[in-house]
């Protein structure tokens, strides 16, 4: 079966670092707009000069724009046996458009208390030449400040900073929120703990989604 999955989950979740796992258990390409989005920042594409301030303030870039770009990825061939949407949707319109696109038949809605997320957000650093994710006390680089994988010097994320993020729990509880009932209604939501060691949560979700 065509295994379809959105992890939906506040900032700082677990979301992108499920994935990744998810992504290397399964075979199938994982799609974070988030990651997109940087990288077109990073390129200063047309999109990438739209979406930068948006993403500096923690808010969402307009549905329209993330659409389009979605719709294009997930019409790649390596999509066909199916992908992990991380990150999208994150309204009830883009909800709406992606079920115009392509089926979904998991979502995995990764569970942690807010008073956590700060402390996540604010310790994550990142690689920017692999895309590794660290976290300063969770799960720390083997040497300081520097890749496991690669050796590049790691970076923070700019909107990883304490006022940032709590305007982006404040967005997602707004905006984003809402899909829990859409998805729950539909019977396709898995709630999942994720306030455990990283491999728990995944043991988990292949609990869900299978091996
Ligand atoms: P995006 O990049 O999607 O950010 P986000 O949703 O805020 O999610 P994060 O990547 O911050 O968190 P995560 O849940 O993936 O957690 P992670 O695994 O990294 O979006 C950024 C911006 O882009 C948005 O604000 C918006 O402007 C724009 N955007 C993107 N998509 C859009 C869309 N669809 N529409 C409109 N605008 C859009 O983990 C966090 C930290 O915790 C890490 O350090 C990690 O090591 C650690 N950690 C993870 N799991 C555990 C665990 N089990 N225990 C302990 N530590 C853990």
């Amino acid at each position: 079966m065509k295994k379809s999955i959105v992890m939906l989950g506040a900032p700082g979740a677990g979301k992108g670092t499920q994935a990744k796992l998810m992504s290397e258990k399964y075979g199938i390409p994982h799609i974070s707009t988030g990651d997109m989005l940087r990288e077109a920042v990073k390129e200063g594409t047309e999109l990438g000069l739209k979406a930068k301030e948006i993403m500096e303030r923690g808010e969402l870039v307009p549905d329209d724009l993330i659409n389009a770009i979605v719709k294009e990825r997930l019409a790649r061939p390596d999509c066909e046996k199916g992908y992990i949407l991380d990150g999208y949707p994150r309204t009830k319109a883009q909800a709406e458009f992606l079920d115009s696109v392509d089926g979904v038949n998991f979502v995995i809605f990764i569970h942690v208390p807010e008073e956590l997320i700060v402390k996540r957000l604010v310790l994550r650093r990142t690689c920017p030449n692999c895309g590794a994710m660290y976290h300063l006390e969770f799960n720390p680089p083997k040497r300081d400040n520097l890749c496991d994988k690669c050796g590049t010097p790691l970076i923070q994320r700019d909107d990883d900073t304490e006022d940032v993020v709590k305007n982006r729990l404040a967005v997602y509880n707004e905006k984003t929120a809402v899909l829990l009932d859409y998805y729950r209604n539909r019977g396709i939501l898995y709630k999942i703990d994720g306030n455990r060691p990283i491999k728990d949560v995944l043991q988990s979700i292949v609990q869900v989604v299978g091996e």
